[in-house]
């Protein structure tokens, strides 16, 4: 119920009003002066007060002061008879609501305290729409805060999932994954250094981290091959960007992503692969991850290649440049990106010993016969590229064990029989060749046998005697298993001087 305090020292006059008041159907108490209105507003509620002026104690200026500082949410209508002292102006500006000289009719009281009413429903009405529509925009800002979240998540699960896609590959071969990060880092910093959007700089790393992905269809025989490719392997390993990029084509992904995969083997001039795709129709993201990836290649460390300088890679990079092979322009900035970074910092770490157990594996996959487990001539090379042999600091000797007579053997004992025989006498020369190690060779030496077509090579660096005492055994061993399988081998050996080309030496020894 609206509540009203009528407050005057006219005891007849507050009567009168607080009945009036309620036969309008307001709820009222009354009030003597300003010191019992005050008293009356500490202990209830209410929506309207009816003041006279002139009052002992407490007049009504000092009470609508009161009020107006301690209950600004209550109306003070003033009723005066001394609208001389009491102007409609000075009650309004000290915060009245409104005013009545004394006489009024009960008419004027009713229709300004309805107005009042009719005001604080408006107001009222006001304030709720603008609480609602404050929590309205609250709970927006919240919805927009949980799609900005919900976006970032995704964003962040997309970005996984890419590197995810990449770390998948490098479980077959992990320097992929390596190149793979370091040309997402290089090109990233490429599309920055360009002024790129962010959505295509994140386009670009996600594209390179699995931008090598369609090797994963590529033969371990290939893709582990710690040496140069053969033309053949050239023409499988080309085939890995349309793979990769099929990968992407059929699912959601954005198709920038599929354009760089399937081009980054592409060149400017139309002597890339696979598509031979040139100028123009390659755009600036996949220009941008050709160079990278170019750049990260010639840098990277390998155990089956050396890696070049930042400086002989870009001085090469220029040259492709000038050439019209790649984007000149990307060339100079990846100068600049490279000026205070270099992407061999960033390096995936492995455990040492699945590293060493990969490396043996890759070994053994490329370098072993299959059926024996005996080191074919390649592992040879690869032992010199990458510095295992001590030929350029010491002289060496190469024995061959060749057999002579094998097309005799054949046809004497069968392929099966001939070839098994041959793989026990590699046996042998290999327990002669560990037991030379275990009991003559110091750290330094390398004594190592290696098969060859039905042929042993026994490649050994140590001193003078003890080659001699090697031979012997060896010697020893052909001889009782030629006498025993009446097999016929002319052992050769020949030693050679320090920093002899391995090459010349074995064509040298080939052709005798
Ligand atoms: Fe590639
Ligand atoms: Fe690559």
């Amino acid at each position: 119920m609206k509540r009203v305090l009528v407050v005057d020292d006219d005891l007849v006059i507050c009567k009168v009003l607080v009945k009036i008041l309620e036969s309008l159907g307001y709820e009222c108490e009354d009030a003597a002066d300003g010191v019992e209105a005050v008293a009356r507003l500490q202990a209830a509620d209410f929506d309207v007060i009816l003041t006279d002026m002139m009052m002992p104690r407490m007049d009504g200026m000092q009470l609508l002061s009161h009020v107006k500082s301690s209950y600004p949410g209550v109306d003070v209508i003033v009723i005066t008879g001394h609208t001389d002292t009491f102007v409609y102006s000075n009650i309004i500006n000290a915060g009245g609501t409104d005013f009545i000289s004394k006489p009024f009719e009960s008419d004027e009281l009713e229709a300004k305290l309805s107005r009042i009413f009719r005001e604080r429903k408006l107001i009222q009405g006001l304030e709720n729409e603008i609480s609602e529509h404050l929590e309205a925009e609250e709970k927006l800002l919240a919805a927009h805060r949980e799609v900005a979240a919900a976006n970032q998540a995704k964003d962040l699960l997309i970005n996984d999932l890419y590197a995810t896609m990449g770390e998948m590959l490098s479980k077959r071969d992990h320097y992929t994954f390596e190149h793979a990060t370091r040309v997402a880092e290089i090109s990233k910093r490429i599309g920055i250094a360009l002024g790129l959007p962010q959505e295509e700089v994140e386009i670009l790393e996600r594209a390179c981290l699995v931008h090598d992905i369609g090797k994963v269809a590529i033969p371990d025989d290939i893709l582990l091959k710690p040496g140069q490719f053969d033309a053949q392997d050239r023409k499988l390993m080309r085939v890995h960007p349309r793979v990769g990029a099929d990968l992407f084509t059929r699912k959601h992904h954005d198709s920038r992503i599929a354009f760089i995969i399937r081009h980054h083997h592409e060149r400017l001039n139309g002597s890339g692969y696979p598509d031979g795709l040139r100028g123009d129709s390659l755009g600036i993201l996949v220009r941008i991850v050709a160079v990278a990836d170019i750049y990260e290649a010639f840098v990277a460390r390998r155990p089956y290649k050396k890696p070049m300088s930042k400086d002989e890679a870009l001085d090469l990079l220029r040259m492709e440049a000038r050439q019209g092979l790649v984007d000149k322009m990307v060339v100079t900035v990846l100068d600049e990106v490279l000026r205070d970074w270099d992407p061999l910092t960033i390096s995936r770490e492995f455990a040492a010993d699945y590293m060493v157990d990969l490396e043996l594996f890759r070994r053994k996959a490329y370098f072993r016969e299959p059926l024996t487990g005996f080191y074919n001539y390649r592992y040879l090379y690869f032992l010199d590229d990458t510095h295992v042999l001590g030929r350029r600091e010491r002289p060496f000797e190469l024995l061959l064990t060749n057999f002579v007579d094998l097309p005799e053997c054949y046809r004497r004992m069968g392929q099966i029989l001939t070839e098994q025989v041959l793989d026990e006498i590699g046996q042998g020369l290999n327990d002669a060749v560990e037991e030379f190690n275990a009991q003559e060779g110091s750290g330094e030496d390398v004594v190592r046998l290696f098969s060859r077509s039905g042929d042993y090579l026994i490649y050994a660096e140590c001193g003078e005697g003890q080659i001699d005492h090697l031979f012997i055994a060896i010697s020893a061993h052909l001889a009782r298993a030629c006498d025993e399988w009446q097999i016929s081998s002319h052992p050769y050996s020949q030693r050679f001087g320090k920093g002899y080309s391995l090459e010349k030496a074995l064509t040298e020894l080939l052709r005798c």
